[in-house]
């Protein structure tokens, strides 16, 4: 009895030491596949301005992800369409962080639906490394390789080949990003490998709760990209709060936190894994350092309340796309990409 107790203990200490063996801030989540994932990561995206998708300068992002290799990130997450790869990779490449410590996740293009593995291949020889940790379809919404009409791609038909690139090894976990519940109903009822993650936005404004409730039902993890949502909106648009809002105020104070870290605790508790994006050294460095409090039931009562189903980002101009994923709307968007075709 006294053997079988001693050796529960070694192994249970054993396993919490499995937890951060990746030397990095965030402790580790398990993922439906055997392979687990950090708790929180480094978004990479630079958005838009008014040309459209901001153009990428040399060492704009490979700049962030060393500072954040250095802060204890060990996630990292890109996509074809960021067009920073290279940057990434050679950021992770150049770190004396160990590769396999690292989590890299990338995103097939949308307009690449068709070739899954050869876009993946892509990624690869751009960040020259010979795999990705997770690889995700980024959108149910597919287009012509010239991005210039849609295209109607059967995700299912997609799926298979992000299977293919799971049992080769050039992808570790294979995933889904912008999937709602039926269509990753659909995607597993017709597939080997089900999905690992899915990435979708969540925030204080969009709660997702019927969507986490049907991935923690299927053991997927949800990654949660705009974690901050409206949180340093300069305009009236997105619904409150913002990052002086009293209430958030009075719950940083108590932790002598800053409020963007109590909305990315409050994510960490609810099982999720924020992926906030800065380039600022100062902020990279603040983002990851909320291991270290834990919010109470009541609190994460009150930041539940800021709820109101609100989407910071909402791509309603590709609604008439037969698998656009989200509700639709009277008065559509401008779509940005567009503007870089012009
Ligand atoms: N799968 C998808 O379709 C999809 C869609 C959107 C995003 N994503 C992923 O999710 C990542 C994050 O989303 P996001 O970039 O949309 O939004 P976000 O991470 O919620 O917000 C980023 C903004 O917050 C600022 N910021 C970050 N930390 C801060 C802090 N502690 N205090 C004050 N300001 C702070 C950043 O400015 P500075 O950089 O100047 O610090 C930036 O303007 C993206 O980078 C991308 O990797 C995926």
């Amino acid at each position: 009895m006294l053997f079988i107790k001693s050796l529960f203990l070694t192994a249970s200490f054993v396993c919490v030491l499995c937890e951060n063996k990746d030397g990095g801030k965030a402790p580790r989540l398990p993922l439906n596949d055997g392979n687990s994932i950090p708790a929180l990561g480094l978004g990479t995206f630079l958005g838009f301005d008014e040309h459209g998708q901001k153009e990428v300068k040399d060492g704009e992002v490979e700049l962030p992800v060393t500072l954040a290799l250095n802060a204890g990130y060990r996630l990292f997450d890109t996509a074809q369409a960021y067009k920073n790869e290279h940057q990434v990779g050679k950021a992770v490449r150049e770190s004396s962080v160990p590769r396999e410590d690292v989590y890299i996740v990338t995103k097939l293009a949308s307009n690449k639906q068709d070739k899954p593995v050869g876009s993946l291949f892509e990624s690869l020889k751009e960040m020259n490394l010979s795999y990705v940790d997770l690889y995700l379809i980024h959108n149910p919404v597919a287009f012509t390789p010239d991005e210039k009409a849609y295209a109607i791609i059967d995700y299912k038909r997609t799926w298979k080949g992000m299977e293919v690139a799971k049992n080769n090894g050039l992808a570790r976990s294979i995933g889904v990003s912008n999937f709602n519940i039926s269509q990753l109903e659909r995607l597993m009822e017709h597939s080997e490998i089900k999905p690992a993650v899915l990435q979708v936005e969540v925030n204080l404004n969009l709660a997702q709760d019927k969507l986490l409730e049907f991935c923690k039902e299927h053991d997927i993890v949800v990654m949660a990209y705009t974690p901050f949502g409206g949180l340093f909106d300069k305009t009236t648009e997105s619904p409150p709060p913002r990052a002086d809002d009293p209430e958030l105020v009075k719950i940083a104070e108590k932790y002598k936190k800053s409020t963007p870290q109590v909305v990315l605790k409050y994510l960490v508790q609810r099982g999720v894994v924020p992926i906030p994006k800065s380039i600022r050294k100062e902020k990279i460095e603040e983002n990851i350092n909320i291991f270290d409090f834990e919010l109470t039931p009541e609190e994460m009562t009150t930041l539940s309340k800021f709820n109101k189903d609100y989407r910071t980002v909402n791509p309603s101009f590709w609604q008439d796309h037969p698998y656009y994923p989200f509700e639709k709307t009277d008065t559509p968007a401008p779509d940005p990409f567009k503007r870089n075709k012009e």
